[in-house]
């Protein structure tokens, strides 16, 4: 009796930041079959009118009354970047494990603060780096380990979109973008620290440490915030890559290229039609199911909280990309 009781206990997980990306968390949080959203935290009333709407019953203005509630055993960071810090710090204080959407921090100072803070109150810390979690990346990651490849010798990823300011809503029509997007103060970067930090995560989950690196950042909008940033990572045991990312562009293009001494193989994650065929024939090798990265890894998420063991990509990776990022910006050549 005991086995299944704790077998088919769900986890109550309470959702910090209902906005663009908070929205995603929600809808696929609810799917989950083994967790509860116990509660939603948020400073707009329409974010927490969206939550009662789809069901959930406890709404809070204030994430720290959210954080305080003791059946709660996990939390959800969805907060613009200014405020990782401040969610992290609440929820670790409370005890509760937490996944922290990317980037860990807005530069390494503040990274380091966030994980000080988590190993010293003992909880566990995932970063919500979703790529992980498409399955035709997690099969290349697969191809990878076991020498599908042979040698590899070139890596490429490109992530290049309108970032912030594609439509926030399924509205018709101009939709306002938070301001803290584009202050540097509160966001800490842009295209490099927003999409690039998810492709030098890919890179270094597939290859391991960057060794040196170069790049070059570009400010079409002329803001104090780079729209386009291009890298080249060389890793310490493997290929030299290529990262190239922007928010200047109404179309949307996701590739990984992958090119080794027995293999190449060219990924279009995005767009849609393309990425569904190979995902759909990834799918069909992998017997995996058709559900998005972003629902896998709350799934993944969810079970390692309730088989209380530490999720991955973990704090230290978050950190470890936050410096690749930062050395980027060291190094960036303004163009
Ligand atoms: N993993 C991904 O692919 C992905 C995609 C988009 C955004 N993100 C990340 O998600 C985070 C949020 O981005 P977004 O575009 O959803 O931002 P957003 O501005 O749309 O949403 C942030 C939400 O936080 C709320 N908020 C702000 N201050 C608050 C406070 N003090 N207390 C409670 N709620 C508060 C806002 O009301 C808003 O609803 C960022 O860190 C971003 O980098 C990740």
């Amino acid at each position: 009796m005991l086995f299944w009781g704790s077998l088919l206990k769900k986890v109550n997980v309470g959702l910090i930041g209902l906005g663009y990306q908070g929205k995603t968390y929600l809808r696929n949080l609810l799917r989950l079959e083994n967790a509860n959203v116990l509660g939603v935290a948020d400073l707009s009333k329409k974010a927490l009118n969206f939550a009662k709407n789809a069901g959930v019953e406890n709404v809070f203005s204030d994430y720290h009354d959210l954080v305080k509630v003791d059946e709660l055993d996990a939390v959800v960071i969805s907060l613009p970047n200014f405020l990782h810090f401040d969610g992290v710090l609440a929820a670790a204080e409370a005890g509760k494990a937490i996944l922290l959407d990317k980037p860990l921090a807005r530069d390494v100072e503040e990274g380091e603060k966030i994980l000080s803070t988590v190993r010293k109150n003992n909880v566990r810390l995932m970063m919500g780096y979703n790529l992980r979690f498409h399955p035709a990346l997690r099969g290349i990651h697969e191809k990878i380990a076991d020498g599908f490849f042979g040698e590899v010798q070139i890596a490429e990823a490109t992530n290049v979109s309108a970032g912030p300011f594609a439509s926030r809503s399924d509205h018709v029509g101009p939709v306002s973008v938070p301001s803290w997007w584009y202050d540097k103060k509160l966001a800490g970067g842009g295209a490099l620290l927003d999409l690039g930090s998810h492709m030098i995560d890919l890179l270094s989950w597939y290859f391991g440490e960057v060794d040196r690196l170069e790049c070059y950042l570009g400010y079409m909008f002329n803001m104090d915030l780079e729209d386009t940033a291009t890298c080249m990572l060389k890793f310490k045991n493997g290929p030299i890559a290529s990262v190239k990312v922007g928010w200047f562009s109404r179309d949307f293009t996701q590739t990984v290229q992958i090119c080794g001494a027995a293999k190449n193989v060219g990924l279009r994650v995005y767009p849609l039609t393309p990425s569904k065929l190979i995902w759909s024939d990834v799918k069909r090798k992998l017997g995996q199911s058709d559900d998005g990265p972003n629902y896998l890894e709350l799934k993944y998420f969810v079970n390692c909280v309730h088989n209380d063991e530490q999720p991955n990509p973990s704090g230290d990776d978050g950190l470890r990309c936050m410096q690749v990022v930062s050395q980027a910006y060291e190094k960036g050549v303004k163009v």
